[in-house]
């Protein structure tokens, strides 16, 4: 059985559902670890390309699985998944599976992007989905991974306990409201690093500008100087 890194450990460790679909399987080894480990009972691989689907055949055989070849949710029918996971894709191609079929999006998401992190929140906060928590590996790479709840009508909680600590809607949706409400060491350790790293650079593109505003905006509020 192959063994997860701490990254798919994490993500495994937040999945919920019994019928769950990993998109981008690639080597198979989540919904095979998933499987093993009885925490699913069915798991539905999906990836688009052929040697990734023929990797992920190998891994799963023999097991409650199935090994789709198809673009995102193209290949999952309407109410056949209770959760879904998709890892190590940038942000931009994670909102652009999810945004295809929208009908056919589980209760529960759990999404590791690589960059672009804040693309992911967005959509969730315009689509009906919670954010009910985030966690990070350690490490020498530090990976987020999202967990995300369908709500009924209401607006994501989060946020408003974002207002509350006196803090805002776009710091959240750039460094994670849940990060940002635990204010750990990690974080603002994480942050002064920024800081000072894109303070040195002459030309800031505009979204390295965007970052640093709110990176100054941050530590300059209460709830960073009263920690
Ligand atoms: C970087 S790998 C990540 C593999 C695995 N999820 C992990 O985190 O270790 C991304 C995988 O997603 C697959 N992929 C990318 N876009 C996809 C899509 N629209 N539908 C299905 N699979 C996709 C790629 O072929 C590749 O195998």
């Amino acid at each position: 059985m192959p063994r997860l890194d701490a990254r798919l450990k994490l993500v495994a460790s937040e999945i919920r559902g019994q019928i769950h679909a990993d998109i981008g399987s690639d080597h198979g080894h989540l919904l095979a670890a998933l499987l093993a480990s009885g925490r699913i009972q069915r798991g539905i691989a999906v990836e688009n390309k052929p040697q990734p689907h023929r990797n992920s055949s190998a891994t799963l055989e023999r097991l409650n699985a199935d090994i789709r070849l198809g673009d995102g949710l193209d290949v999952i029918h309407e109410n056949e998944i209770d959760s879904l996971s998709i890892c190590g894709m940038g942000g931009q191609s994670i909102v652009r599976i999810l945004c295809e079929h929208p009908n056919r999006l589980p209760e529960q998401l759990v999404l590791q992007p690589n960059k672009a992190i804040d693309l992911v929140r967005q959509w969730a906060r315009s689509n009906g989905y919670w954010l009910t928590d985030e966690k990070s590996t350690t490490g020498t790479r530090r990976f987020e991974v999202l967990v995300l709840a369908r709500s009924t009508s209401n607006p994501d909680p989060v946020y408003q306990q974002l207002v509350d600590a006196g803090l805002d809607e776009p710091m959240g949706l750039m460094f994670g409201p849940w990060f940002l409400l635990r204010n750990d060491n990690e974080l603002l350790q994480r942050l002064s690093e920024e800081q000072r790293y894109l303070q040195t650079k002459q030309n800031l593109t505009p979204s390295s500008r965007k970052r640093l505003d709110l990176i100054q905006r941050l530590m300059s509020s209460d709830h960073f100087l009263s920690r």
